[in-house]
């Protein structure tokens, strides 16, 4: 099949954000403990780090990290993480009905962060706590001394204060299955006192707003339009969770949904300027994507999401991810990449063993999953400015199905296109990039592209995602199989330039 596509240098969507490329580490299943922390591992650190996992997600290069959850921050004691490791408590974490030894807590995360050269975004727990325990937490890491707070982090023998700048006021708490599940009211208020005590604390942090923990919530809409109303002189962000399922096993639909992103992040914006509109406000809330990811097989039925007696770092949702979720995930990076002008932040959920891009066996070796190859050319070659352009394609049409807690549900996306594109273009490395997701599962798509305003660039690479087999996996044994290939027959941009990617394809090229 064919395609057109035209952009301009001149006509831009927005500069992406360093925070977009981010990603997620939850006190879940085996994600801290056994994935980046594990003490006694061939390759561990003095502090306790695998260095495997380390260089993986050196390699990934997300730039920022949301910790602790999630649904486990909800019942969160910040105080049990820190202190002398042999007095930490033991302690049930009723989200993944586990039991977290605290061996692992914000000092810690801290040092992995600097370790990993990634900054911190951290959550407070506004579900069984409140106002109080967050704006004590941040005294503790942020306030340089001469409080009893500062100065227990500095007895714990971190002297510099740790500086953390991006705070999440809790965790999904529109979600029934929440610790101090609140509703859109009730969130609002404490939400903003939260923010007003913490910002009282540390007047440099930027804080987010929980939005709704998916787009097909009951209260979706007006939970958004209710907590803003009341958090929006007090917040600078409002989030969004995605999972990008294929329950029915309908390729087209499953390749299509990342289009629904698209329009959540049109309609949340839409909600959060109407906000400001009522008053008269030319403050712009900007969107934290902060979950997002592929996840199906380990979500559904509480056998994929707890294991009997209470174990500690059990191996739950660790999702097994194939050719095609890399495909739908691509097409995730698009979307966000397309919405730069507003979606801010975003952390793909998770980073290790829990529906995450690395995976690692408990004192054996660390491999890429799939989805480990388009979010590293999404963070690697996303930075710059995202243009808009103009795409003529092929469509098809789809219904998704998308269920939630309750109900079984379907959403009609139409027309889709089976071309999903993004073009950026960086002054600083004088480069365009273009992303590239072919949806037709037969054809070869030969795309043809019309750049004005960057005379002509040489090609700096161009790399494809491609395998015949669209349930085809990495495994420990085979931990190569999904592997970009050099995509044959590019040629340097011009004016007019023509590139052919297979089909069921992800695809980036680089030129400059
Ligand atoms: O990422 C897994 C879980 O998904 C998170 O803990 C929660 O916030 C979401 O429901």
């Amino acid at each position: 099949i064919k395609a057109q596509v035209r952009f301009d240098r001149d006509f831009i969507i927005g500069e992406t954000d360093k925070r977009l490329f981010g990603a997620f580490i939850e006190h879940l299943g085996r994600c801290v403990y056994g994935g980046i922390f594990e003490p006694g591992h061939p390759t561990a650190d003095g502090k306790g780090f695998r260095r495997d996992v380390l260089e993986l997600v050196r390699e990934l290069n997300p730039t920022i990290m949301r910790y602790p959850g999630g649904n486990f921050v909800s019942g969160y004691n910040w105080e049990d993480g820190v202190g002398p490791i042999e007095q930490r408590p033991r302690r049930l974490d009723l989200a993944w009905k586990s039991v977290d030894t605290n061996h692992f807590g914000t000092n810690e995360f801290m040092d992995w962060c600097r370790a990993a050269d990634i900054e911190p975004m951290l959550a407070v727990n506004l579900g069984t706590r409140g106002p109080d325990e967050a704006r004590h937490l941040l005294e503790y890491c942020n306030h340089p001394s001469g409080t009893h707070l500062s100065d227990l982090r500095r007895k714990h023998g971190w002297e510099t204060p740790h500086d953390i700048k991006f705070w999440c006021l809790g965790n999904e708490m529109d979600g029934g299955w929440q610790m101090g599940a609140k509703t859109a009211e009730e969130y609002g208020r404490i939400a903003t006192e939260t923010a007003k005590m913490m910002r009282m604390t540390d007047p440099t942090i930027e804080l987010a707003a929980c939005g709704s923990s998916g787009r097909k919530m009951a209260t979706y809409g007006e939970w958004e339009r209710i907590v803003l109303e009341h958090t929006f002189d007090h917040v600078e962000f409002i989030s969004l969770h995605t999972y990008l399922n294929n329950y029915a096993d309908d390729t087209p639909s499953f390749l299509a949904s990342p289009d629904l992103m698209d329009s959540f992040i049109d309609e949340v914006v839409a909600i959060a300027d109407a906000v400001a509109a009522r008053r008269r406000s030319r403050k712009r809330i900007m969107l934290s994507f902060d979950e997002w990811n592929v996840w199906y097989r380990t979500r559904r039925g509480e056998h994929n999401r707890v294991k009997e007696g209470w174990p500690v770092a059990p191996p739950i949702l660790e999702e097994e991810y194939n050719m095609q979720d890399a495909l739908a995930f691509g097409g995730a990076c698009i979307s966000l990449l397309n919405h730069a002008d507003r979606v801010k932040a975003g952390c793909l959920a998770q980073l290790v063993n829990a529906i995450a891009p690395i995976m690692t066996e408990t004192g054996g070796p660390a491999w890429r999953q799939t989805i480990f190859w388009p979010f590293s050319d999404f963070s690697n070659l996303g930075r710059g400015r995202v243009l808009r352009t103009n795409v003529d394609t092929p469509t098809y049409s789809t219904r998704y199905y998308d269920p939630t807690h309750t109900e079984d549900l379907y959403d009609k996306i139409d027309p889709v296109p089976y071309l999903k594109f993004s073009a950026v273009h960086s002054e600083a490395d004088k480069t365009v990039t273009l992303f590239i997701l072919n949806r037709h599962l037969s054809d070869d798509m030969q795309i043809d592209i019309a750049a004005t305003g960057f005379g002509n660039l040489g090609l700096q690479r161009a790399h494809t995602l491609h395998h015949e087999e669209l349930k085809a996996s990495n495994t420990k044994n085979n931990p190569d199989k999904i592997a970009p290939r050099t995509l044959q027959g590019v040629e340097a941009l011009s004016s007019r330039t023509t590139v052919t990617v297979p089909p069921a394809s992800w695809n980036v090229v680089r030129f400059n």
